[in-house]
């Protein structure tokens, strides 16, 4: 069996090495133009070329949750692509946006800024009933979240494009449902693949729908929010404030006005990172699945676009 790894950026050699310890009698090699025709590959954001070339592959296996930057490709419809599926990722997910929402609730940031200054001042506490949260997605991650965030007693609600019965949670379905959901929330965590349905829907007319001081939590792609629209609201006082994980261009320009936007708060495409041993062994499981006939989780729709 030949396994082929495939990177835009960041140097393969960790990954090969590591893939290599996991399937030892594969032959396993950081791909270049004009490398050997593999069984399988292991990507992330490869380019054209790389899709051209390997034309014998069986599964191709994407080192993220998100595949939009592969579908931008042209890829073979027949091919079987393969996302990761949770393998680490949903409780650093989960840790991320609790961590958000609790330190937006309890105004965490203005005692920081306090008691830098040196001051010792109580601010009154807010009601959790008055911070409804939303989580736009409820697949891997965002069901993880969901239920996460009920810990806390927050109340909790959740949009998806199937319906869903998740118990305490308040379950809308459907874009005639997505007015109803937004007007039940006040801060919002977007946690939705990136496909041509979703790109720009954070924009000025969803998030007008929010309740009066709603907060914005992105942790999906930067290409779900339009940030003209999202710097209106926040200076209009509509929205209190937002997390921003993902943005339209990384690394974030220096220039942009999110760096030192007072009521945003920036991170740099890290709330859930792919982790490598989770990733092999699951990546590992799903070919030794594949070899036995089995069918396995994770397999991308090229058309619904996740
Ligand atoms: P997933 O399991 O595919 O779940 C996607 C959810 O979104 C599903 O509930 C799906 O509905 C819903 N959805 C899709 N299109 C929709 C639409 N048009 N209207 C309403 N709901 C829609 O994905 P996941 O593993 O939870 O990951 C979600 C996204 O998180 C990824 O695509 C990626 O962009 C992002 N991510 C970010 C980071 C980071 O570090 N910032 C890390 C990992 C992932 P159904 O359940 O009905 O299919
Ligand atoms: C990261 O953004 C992922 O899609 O896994």
């Amino acid at each position: 069996m030949k396994i082929t790894i495939c990177f835009d950026s960041q140097p393969p050699e960790p990954w090969v090495q590591a893939v290599q310890q996991a399937f030892a009698d594969a032959e396993v090699y950081a791909w270049t133009p004009g490398a050997a025709q593999a069984d399988h590959a292991i990507v992330w954001a490869p380019p054209q070329q790389f899709i051209d070339e390997q034309t014998g592959l069986q599964t191709l296996f994407n080192l993220g949750a998100g595949v939009d930057a592969l579908l931008q490709l042209k890829l073979p419809p027949s091919l079987k692509v393969v996302r990761l599926d949770d393998a680490g990722m949903s409780v650093q997910m989960a840790e991320f946006v609790c961590h958000a929402v609790i330190r937006h609730f309890r105004e965490l940031d203005g005692y920081d800024a306090d008691t830098q200054a040196g001051k010792w001042t109580y601010r009154k506490p807010r009601s959790r009933t008055d911070f409804a949260v939303g989580v736009l997605g409820l697949g891997v991650l965002g069901e993880r979240v969901a239920k996460a965030l009920q810990v806390f007693d927050f109340s909790v609600n959740g949009y998806s494009r199937s319906p869903k019965d998740l118990p305490g949670i308040r379950c809308f379905s459907g874009a005639q449902a997505l007015p109803d959901f937004l007007a039940a929330t006040r801060v919002l965590v977007n946690l939705m693949p990136l496909t041509p349905e979703t790109e720009n829907i954070l924009n000025k007319d969803t998030l007008s729908q929010l309740q009066k001081g709603g907060y914005v939590i992105n942790v999906a792609r930067g290409k779900h929010l339009v940030d003209e629209d999202l710097l209106a609201l926040i200076d209009s006082g509509h929205l209190a404030g937002a997390a921003l994980d993902v943005f339209r261009t990384e690394p974030l320009p220096a220039d942009h006005v999110f760096w030192k936007h007072p009521k945003i708060t920036v991170t740099p495409h890290t709330s859930a990172r792919t982790l490598r041993q989770e990733s092999i062994a699951q990546i590992m499981g799903k070919i030794q699945a594949l070899q036995r006939g089995e069918s396995i989780n994770g397999v991308v729709d090229h058309q619904r676009g996740y």
